[in-house]
């Protein structure tokens, strides 16, 4: 017997900037997306702008602009994220399809450009608050519960430019006003909200490939979540304000760490980056405060950082009904050095000799999604809910239009299982959506050859391809998982 509960959220998810398309319609602004271009797992998405004397050039995220250049769309270049897989004119189609497949719940998100198109005005944009009502309602119809992330990596590219995007702490107020919107317009049609997609990235990612940065990068990085923590914290206040059954959560990236040797050195050096990377957002999210390992991670980078009493006030009050964490792969820590090296852009460092590798590099770990419920339900016994996990892959259409997956299905059949073991050991796991029920554009890589969906969708990574959807083998094994709550897992 399986261990799902009765009324278990079985969905998928999706983000705005990576399936809608629609980029410039009905007064969306644009986001830093939008002036991104397409990479590949070994080149780096450039950021493409005009420099002050009129030339062309691109650059990558973490290099700042040239004096008197703007980010800018230029016309000879390809932006998958324009396109997407254009769910803003589909997703009466795609909804329909996740609803023949059974689904509880879909989480996806909403642009914060389409609402606010510069994100500091004092009114949003009409247009865009319809849409969504429009999309909410459609899930309605099926039954299918919507579970909102307000933020995913799309701050409007104007508070990016003139503010400094969220080095500036004017951005909590516009982030709140961008939340409130939210929470009273579509009152009574969404319940389920995450306030920051995987707020913890920001500083993770400075330490994964084992690169040196200055301090002065911990500096805007440990300050950029600290406001991003309190902007959290304020909305979560005013959404419970505005409909008490709202369920709010945070959305961390889980990536599970394993010490790589039983050296008492790496497994102190794996209990620290669990601090750095999970606990320290985690902590601050669910319980209401920083941790108290906070200190020693800001002295090593010397950082000092704008807080306020009233901020810590505001923390306190705006815990998280709910902890939510996407999750693909483990990462191993080691003090030692490596020979054995992952390539992958998120499993970078040592290679663990017991697991596979995707053809992106990512780790296959799914007794890693175990350990990683079962240790974060001991720390903050919040419910959880597994709101990302799912394997990019290539996928081959066959003359017939079939799309043979094994490989995805075996893939969610290890995770599911591993998940199902952790609510047999007292995990209050509530719901789980799959990453990209939908084919889309990888964030990280911008491809679309790197599919995730069940549904296929033909569109290529220049944006060739008739937009059709169509059914993988999986689509129709996981609508069998569903409809079995989890107990059937066979082909
Ligand atoms: C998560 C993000 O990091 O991983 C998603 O929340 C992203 O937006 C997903 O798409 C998979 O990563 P990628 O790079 O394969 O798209």
């Amino acid at each position: 017997m399986a261990n799902f509960p009765k009324g278990f959220l079985w969905g998928g998810a999706t983000a705005a900037n990576q399936v809608e398309g629609g980029w410039n319609e009905d007064g969306r602004g644009p986001a830093l997306t939008d002036v991104t271009l397409g990479g590949t797992v070994k080149e780096n998405r450039k950021l493409t702008y005009i420099a002050a004397d009129g030339t062309h050039g691109s650059l990558e995220r973490s290099e700042p602009l040239p004096k008197g250049a703007h980010y800018a769309v230029l016309d000879e270049c390809y932006y998958p994220n324009h396109l997407g897989v254009d769910e803003y004119h589909r997703f009466k189609e795609d909804i329909a399809l996740f609803a023949e497949m059974g689904f509880k719940t879909y989480r996806m998100s909403i642009s914060w450009s389409r609402l606010y198109p510069k994100g500091d005005e004092k009114e949003p944009n009409k247009a865009g608050v319809e849409h969504y009502r429009q999309v909410f309602q459609e899930l309605k119809k099926y039954h299918i519960e919507p579970l909102v992330t307000i933020w995913h990596f799309d701050t409007p590219l104007y508070l990016e430019e003139h503010y400094g995007g969220w080095t500036n702490r004017q951005l909590i107020d516009f982030y709140v006003r961008f939340a409130t919107t939210c929470f009273t317009e579509y009152k009574g049609l969404v319940h389920y909200w995450l306030t920051f997609n995987e707020i913890n990235n920001t500083i993770m990612f400075l330490d994964f490939k084992g690169e040196a940065h200055p301090d002065s990068e911990y500096q805007t990085a440990y300050q950029m979540l600290h406001y991003e923590f309190v902007a959290s914290a304020k909305a979560v206040q005013i959404g419970h304000a505005i409909d008490p059954s709202n369920m709010i959560g945070c959305m961390i990236c889980g990536i599970t760490n394993y010490p790589a040797t039983c050296d008492p050195k790496d497994v102190l050096a794996c209990q620290h980056t669990w601090e750095k990377n999970l606990y320290y957002c985690g902590d601050v999210q669910a319980l209401g405060e920083y941790g108290s390992y906070s200190e020693r991670l800001w002295k090593e980078h010397n950082v000092q950082l704008d807080i306020t009493d009233e901020d810590l006030v505001d923390l306190a009050n705006g815990t998280v009904d709910m902890y939510t964490f996407s999750y693909y792969m483990s990462s191993l820590v080691t003090t030692h050095e490596v020979k054995d090296k992952v390539s992958g852009n998120f499993s970078a460092g040592a290679k663990n000799p017991y697991l596979e590798y995707s053809d992106w590099g990512w780790a296959v770990d799914a007794d890693g999604l175990q350990y990683f419920l079962e240790m974060v339900y001991q720390r903050y016994n919040l419910p959880m809910m597994v709101v990302e996990n799912g394997l990019g892959a290539y996928d081959k259409v066959e003359e017939d239009g079939s799309i043979h997956d094994p490989f995805r299905i075996e893939y969610y059949r290890r995770h599911i299982a591993a998940m199902d073991r952790a609510i047999g050991n007292g995990v209050d796991c509530i719901g789980y959506t799959t990453w990209g029920c939908i084919d889309l554009v990888s964030a990280g890589t911008g491809e679309l050859r790197k599919r995730y969906g069940f549904i296929y969708v033909d569109i290529d990574d220049e944006g060739k391809g008739t937009l059709d959807r169509s059914r993988k083998d999986s689509f129709y094994w996981y609508k069998k998982v569903i409809a079995s709550n989890g107990e059937d897992l066979a082909d």
